[in-house]
């Protein structure tokens, strides 16, 4: 879906396709040049970084093995509290692993922080995120994001894989949502 399929229910068009995908081949030959000899295991939280996960492991240049988390982060509306519970856990035994979270945004940091701590107490050899997106509150919480593909404003944001009330994900660009659609 692209951005003038939904023309009525966006505001701005704030990444274009083109620019999400030379980021993540940047952030792929980044990534590769840190873990072409380590073992390496992508870790996706569903639903969210289905597209960056998709885009980012084939821009890599050689091959990774990929499993996915998915998460239910208690919380109304387009906050979330950081109290989290595993809906699907992964398939793979990580101990001993180079775990490389792959996320589509980090807010306030909470989700992601649990999720950190939680693969780290598996005993993994090292566990580190890469986000597309990152927003200005994330500057608040003690968590280090290794590779950040935009720093954006402080605003909601849907599309390449982020919804508003599951709409909006196979929107192609990220764009802020009309005032109107949450009233
Ligand atoms: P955090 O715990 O505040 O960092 O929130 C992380 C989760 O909140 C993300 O994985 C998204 O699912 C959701 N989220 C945060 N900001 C946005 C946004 O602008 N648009 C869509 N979802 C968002």
């Amino acid at each position: 879906m692209d951005a003038h399929h939904m023309t009525g229910d966006l505001d701005r068009v704030l990444l274009t396709e083109e620019q999400i995908m030379t980021r993540l081949q940047g952030l792929a030959d980044e990534i590769w040049v840190d873990y072409h000899d380590r073992d390496l295991l992508l870790v996706g939280v569903l639903k969210g970084a289905v597209m960056v996960m998709s885009d980012l492991s084939r821009a890599l240049p050689g091959s990774a093995p990929m499993d996915w988390m998915a998460i239910s982060s208690y919380g109304s509306g387009t906050k979330s509290s950081g109290v989290v519970r595993i809906l699907k856990d992964l398939d793979t035994d990580i101990t001993g692993r180079d775990v490389l979270i792959v996320e589509d945004i980090v807010d306030s940091g909470l989700t992601l922080s649990w999720i950190q701590a939680n693969l780290a107490s598996r005993n993994a050899a090292s566990v580190e995120i890469c986000t597309l997106l990152r927003k200005p509150d994330a500057a608040k919480v003690p968590i280090d994001v290794k590779y950040v593909g935009f720093d954006i404003p402080n605003e909601f944001v849907v599309g390449y894989g982020l919804d508003y009330a599951e709409k909006y994900r196979n929107l192609r660009c990220v764009a802020t949502l009309a005032p109107h659609v949450y009233e």
